[in-house]
């Protein structure tokens, strides 16, 4: 109970030996957590998920996305300076086949999402309604073959979307009348039914506008005219 007695069986020799040890798993343990250390681990964690969805990538894109390098430092990826979350996915025409990882809407400082020109399929997962930072969100010339989720009304900062050239389904949903920011929005080429909703015309910043190639059916609702920024309006044939 003496604390003033010296513990008798630590050597010089062990003490070395202790911080030899010390420094070894000091190494190891920054080795395994350089790709994440000073950022958020979900949005690394999110990365290697969404990485994990795509089955084909010819020309490489992806070879920087491993454990030597830091993930803000990966191909198509930016962080913030400050809190080092990932800002911005921008990995176009790349040929890049498979599907979109639904932990991709735990990138919550996401700003832009840039994937046109690749060939992703299935659903637009309905977590990216949870990115309600994101403001451009560019999907065209893909595979995408399911409905227009309803909860990207989640994304409440969204200024320009662009889901043309795929292969959606269903009718374009209501829903897109609450992104009150959007001024762009693209579905031209999809195989969208149902119509153009009225509720559109809530989009009053709306300035170009595509719909071209569905098969909606309908005709053009007159809320539209509240649209008073509009500079390109391209509904082609609705029938
Ligand atoms: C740390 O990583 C480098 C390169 O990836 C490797 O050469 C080294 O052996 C690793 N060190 C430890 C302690 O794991
Ligand atoms: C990482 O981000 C998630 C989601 O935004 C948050 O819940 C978590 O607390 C963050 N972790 C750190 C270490 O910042
Ligand atoms: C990891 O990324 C670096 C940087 O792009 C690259 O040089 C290296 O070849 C990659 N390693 C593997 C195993 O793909
Ligand atoms: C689309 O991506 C392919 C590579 O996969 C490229 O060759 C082609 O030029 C791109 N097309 C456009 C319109 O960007
Ligand atoms: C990320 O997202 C997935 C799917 O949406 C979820 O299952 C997971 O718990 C989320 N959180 C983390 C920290 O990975
Ligand atoms: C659109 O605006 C009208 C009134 O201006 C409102 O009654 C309606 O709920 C709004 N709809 C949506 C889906 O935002």
């Amino acid at each position: 109970m003496n604390s003033k007695q010296p513990i008798p069986f630590i050597s010089s020799s062990s003490h070395f030996h202790f911080l030899f040890y010390a420094l070894v798993i000091f190494l190891a343990f920054n080795n395994i957590s350089a790709s994440y250390s000073g950022g958020n681990e979900t949005d690394y964690h999110a990365l290697l998920n969404i990485r994990s969805l795509i089955t084909k990538d010819p020309y490489g894109a992806l070879t920087s996305w491993n454990n030597s390098l830091y993930f803000c430092d990966w191909a198509g990826i930016t962080c913030g300076k400050r809190h080092r979350r990932v800002t911005s996915l921008r990995l176009l025409s790349q040929g890049l086949e498979g599907f979109l990882s639904p932990h991709l809407g735990n990138l919550s400082f996401l700003r832009v999402l840039v994937l046109y020109n690749n060939s992703f399929q299935g659903a637009i997962p309905h977590e990216v309604g949870r990115l309600s930072k994101l403001r451009l969100l560019s999907l065209y010339n893909n595979k995408f073959n399911a409905v227009i989720p309803v909860k990207i009304s989640g994304c409440s900062n969204l200024e320009k979307l662009d889901l043309s050239n795929n292969e959606l389904v269903g009718s374009i949903p209501k829903e897109i009348s609450f992104l009150s920011k959007l001024t762009f929005l693209s579905l031209g080429s999809n195989k969208l039914t149902s119509g153009i909703p009225s509720f559109l015309g809530n989009l009053t910043l709306m300035e170009k506008f595509g719909v071209v190639n569905n098969p909606l059916g309908g005709s053009i609702p007159d809320t539209l005219g509240y649209w008073k920024n509009l500079k390109l309006f391209d509904a082609g044939i609705l029938t």
